[in-house]
C-alpha cells in the first residue's frame, strides 16, 4: 500500500497540522510504503518572498521530523525535487473540466480573503491530484479540510482513464472522525489565515498568553458552564486522557472554576504533549546538513517513481 501527504510550508505548523495530519501520517508509516513531501510548488500561490519560502521549507522539514516522521521508515521530499510532477500537471490539466474547479470552495475562501485570483490557485487542485496520482497513491490522510481536494482527484484520474485506458490509480483520503478539523482560538478551524493557530513549537510564554487568549462566554467563575462546544475541551480532548477529559467535563457542569484555570490545565497539557518532539528538534536544528541529506535521498527515491508514472501517462496520450 502507497501511502501519501503533503504538506504548505506557507508558515509555522500548527496543532491543526499535527492531529489532522502529521500524526496519521507518522502512525501509517508502519502500514506501507510512505511518501511526504513538502508543497512548496504550491506555496507559491501565497507566499511571494523567496528568502521567507526557504526557510519555511526548511522549518517545516526539522518540524515534521520531530514529530516523528521517520526517513528509514518514509520517503520525505519536496515537490520542486520532482519537477515531473508539473508535467503530469498539465496532462490532467487536459481532461480537468472547468467545473470541477469551479465548485472548489479553497479557491473561493482564498479570493474571498482579499488574495489576488491568479491561474495558479484557480489551478491548485490540479497540481495537487498531479501530487497524488503520480506516485500511485493509494491512501492520502488529510484534515478535513483537503477532502474536497481528494474528491477532484479522484474525478480527475477517472477522466483520464476512461479516455486513455487504465493508467492512473484510484486514491482513497483517510480523514479522522475525531482529530479532522481542530479548532482555532476562535473557534473557527485552525487555520494560519484566520490568525487563530497554536504553533506546534511556539517558545512558552507566547504560547500560553495565545491559550489564555481563547474565545469563552462570560459565565462568572462560580456558575455552572456548558462543555459542550467548549473551545477549551475540544482542544484538551486533543492530549487529555478520557478520564481526564471527563473530570474537566464535570468541573465546568459543577461550576466553581473559571475558564482561565481550566485554560492552564490546556496548557500545561500541551505543553507536554510536544515536549519530546521539542527536544527532539533542537537536536534537528544542529543538524541543518543531516536534514538536507534526508530529502536530497528522499527526492531520489520520489523522482524515480514519479519517472515511471509520468512515462506511462505521456505514452498513453501520444506524447513520447
Ligand atoms: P495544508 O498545508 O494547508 O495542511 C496540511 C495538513 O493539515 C491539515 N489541517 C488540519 N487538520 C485538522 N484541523 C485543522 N484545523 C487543520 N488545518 C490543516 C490539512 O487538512 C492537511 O492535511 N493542499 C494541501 C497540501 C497538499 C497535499 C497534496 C496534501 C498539496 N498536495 C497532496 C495531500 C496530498 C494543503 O494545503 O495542506
Amino acid at each position: 500500500m502507497r501511502i501519501l501527504s503533503g504538506i504548505q510550508p506557507s508558515g509555522r505548523l500548527h496543532v491543526g497540522n499535527y492531529f489532522g495530519m502529521m500524526e496519521p501520517a507518522v502512525r501509517l508509516q508502519d502500514e506501507g510504503e510512505a511518501f511526504y513531501f513538502i508543497a512548496d510548488y504550491h506555496s507559491l500561490t501565497t507566499v511571494h518572498d523567496p528568502e521567507e519560502l526557504r526557510r519555511n521549507v526548511r522549518d517545516v522539514a526539522i518540524d515534521f521530523l520531530a514529530c516523528g516522521l521517520d526517513p528509514a521508515r518514509a520517503t520525505f521530499f519536496r515537490q520542486s525535487d520532482v519537477p515531473e510532477v508539473t508535467e503530469l500537471s498539465w496532462l490532467l490539466s487536459t481532461v480537468t473540466p472547468m467545473g470541477f474547479l469551479n465548485r472548489c470552495h479553497s479557491y473561493k475562501d482564498k479570493t474571498d480573503r482579499g488574495l489576488e485570483a491568479t491561474h495558479g490557485l484557480f489551478a491548485y487542485p490540479v497540481l495537487m491530484a498531479a501530487d497524488i496520482l503520480i506516485y500511485d497513491s493509494n491512501v492520502v490522510p488529510v484534515g478535513e479540510d483537503q477532502k474536497q481536494h481528494l474528491e477532484v482527484t479522484r474525478d480527475i484520474a477517472t477522466k483520464f482513464n476512461n479516455r486513455y485506458g487504465e493508467v492512473f490509480t484510484i486514491p482513497e483520503p483517510r480523514i479522522r472522525d475525531d482529530k479532522a478539523k481542530v479548532p482555532g482560538l476562535d473557534g473557527q478551524k485552525m487555520s494560519k489565515s484566520y490568525g487563530n493557530i497554536i504553533e506546534i513549537f511556539g517558545d512558552e510564554k507566547p504560547t500560553r498568553k495565545k491559550i489564555m487568549s481563547i474565545v469563552t462566554d462570560s459565565t462568572p467563575v462560580e456558575a455552572p458552564k456548558d462543555p459542550g462546544g467548549s473551545i477549551i475541551i475540544d482542544l484538551y480532548r486533543l492530549v487529555a486522557g478520557a478520564g481526564e477529559v471527563a473530570a474537566m467535563e464535570a468541573e465546568f457542569r459543577a461550576g466553581g472554576v473559571g475558564y482561565g484555570d481550566f485554560k492552564k490545565r490546556l496548557f500545561e497539557a500541551l505543553w507536554e504533549h510536544f515536549r519530546p518532539m521539542r527536544e527532539r528538534r533542537e537536536e534537528l536544528l544542529a543538524a541543518p546538513d543531516h536534514v538536507e541529506g534526508v530529502l536530497r535521498d528522499g527526492a531520489g527515491r520520489a523522482r524515480a517513481a514519479a519517472r515511471a508514472t509520468l512515462d506511462r501517462a505521456r505514452t498513453a496520450c501520444g506524447i513520447s
